[in-house]
């Protein structure tokens, strides 16, 4: 930020509540609907920068109804996670690299940029005062959800004068309702969720709802999610929670594992970086290519008629690693092999594992990992 005062975590104050909430039973969870005891707040202005950090029992927020967030959608979000190892300690994965996308987003939207050290700090405290919220099973997790919105009152269209950074926390299951379990995607061909120049590559609130119509369409036919293709070639990019992995013996007849690029029509996701990077480590040593380039819908179809298609999934914070059945498009249902009697492929199984390794810290691995304790 421009010459004020950046976030300064000794400045933390902390109010606990006088009314802790009762614990949900993991099999009760429901994606995001449950939030723990408490939130992490900073408010800046454009005079004195960020203000001092606090953490208050999880409240309301009071917002005039003119304020710019409101109207000309001044928000933008993270979502990681917080796990518990098998030593009770808790393990933030990969903190750094979304508090670098959140400066990212905010600073496409006008809102200020912060220090990423101090957010993290922060938020290691917070979590460490929810710990007991934080599920201790496979694919459960504290799911944390940092948000910075403008908040100055005012119908003029500008950059805001304050803004507000808060962080709330739910403890999560699966993201799907139908549990750990392999979904159906249809193509969407009449909407676009991102282009060249745009920012489809931001995690803005405003790249998400309008994203709900074509996802309910698709869900009215019988489908989970509806995947996003860009351009007259049906280039693949997303599925708008997760980003999108295709295995298949491509035409040279290599294996290869493919995802799209990072050429501003995708969210650029760290679950989707960190399988590019275990692929790259673990996979290449069995043969496999590992690309992220541009590949159309058609060209999946045409895989699978010839029965080179091996494996789809998504992978995403939410989500972790998503198997994908079948995706439609224009009718043609193009079937994605399983293993025999299993709701997953044995790549997407593979991921899913050395995700889960890593992230609950029963293998120890490069990737920074912000240690509360
Ligand atoms: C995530 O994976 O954390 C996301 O932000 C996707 C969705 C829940 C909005």
């Amino acid at each position: 930020s421009s010459g004020t005062p950046d976030i300064d975590v000794s400045k933390l104050t902390v109010e606990t509540t006088s009314a802790p909430k009762p614990l949900l039973d993991a099999k009760d969870l429901i994606f995001g609907r449950n939030f723990t005891d408490h939130m992490l707040s900073v408010e800046w202005t454009a005079k004195d920068g960020w203000l001092a950090p606090r953490i208050t029992p999880y409240q309301n927020l009071a917002l005039d109804p003119a304020t710019c967030v409101l109207h000309y959608a001044f928000t933008c979000f993270e979502g990681m996670k917080a796990y518990k190892d098998a030593n009770d300690r808790i393990r933030l994965f990969r903190p750094d690299r979304n508090m670098r996308r959140l400066n990212r987003s905010a600073a496409r939207i006008a809102l200020p940029t912060f220090s990423t050290d101090a957010l993290t700090s922060l938020m290691s405290k917070f979590v460490e005062l929810e710990r007991r919220f934080i599920p201790s099973q496979k694919g459960y997790s504290l799911y944390l959800r940092p948000t910075l919105i403008g908040t100055q009152k005012t119908l003029g269209v500008g950059p805001p004068g304050s803004a507000l950074l808060y962080v709330i926390a739910s403890p999560v299951g699966p993201y799907y309702p139908t549990g750990f379990k392999a979904v159906t995607l249809e193509a969407t061909e009449h909407a676009v969720r991102a282009w060249p120049g745009g920012v489809g590559d931001r995690k803005l609130g405003a790249n998400y709802a309008p994203c709900i119509v074509p996802q309910i369409d698709a869900m009215r036919r019988g489908f989970q999610q509806n995947l996003w293709l860009f351009g007259e070639e049906g280039y693949v990019t997303e599925v708008g929670t997760m980003n999108m992995f295709v295995a298949w013996v491509n035409e040279d007849g290599v294996k290869e594992l493919i995802t799209a690029p990072l050429d501003g029509t995708i969210l650029e996701g760290v679950t989707r970086e960190s399988v590019l990077e275990l692929a790259r480590e673990r996979l290449s040593k069995d043969g496999w290519a590992v690309s992220e380039r541009k590949f159309t819908i058609g060209e999946v179809k045409k895989a699978a008629d010839e029965g080179r298609l091996l494996e789809a999934f998504g992978a995403g914070t939410a989500a972790v690693v998503s198997p994908v059945k079948g995706i439609t498009w224009r009718g043609h249902d193009i079937k994605i092999p399983l293993l025999p009697g299993k709701e997953t492929g044995p790549l997407a199984q593979k991921f899913w594992d050395w995700m889960c390794a890593i992230q609950y810290g029963d293998e120890e691995h490069e990737w920074r990992y912000f240690k509360p304790r």
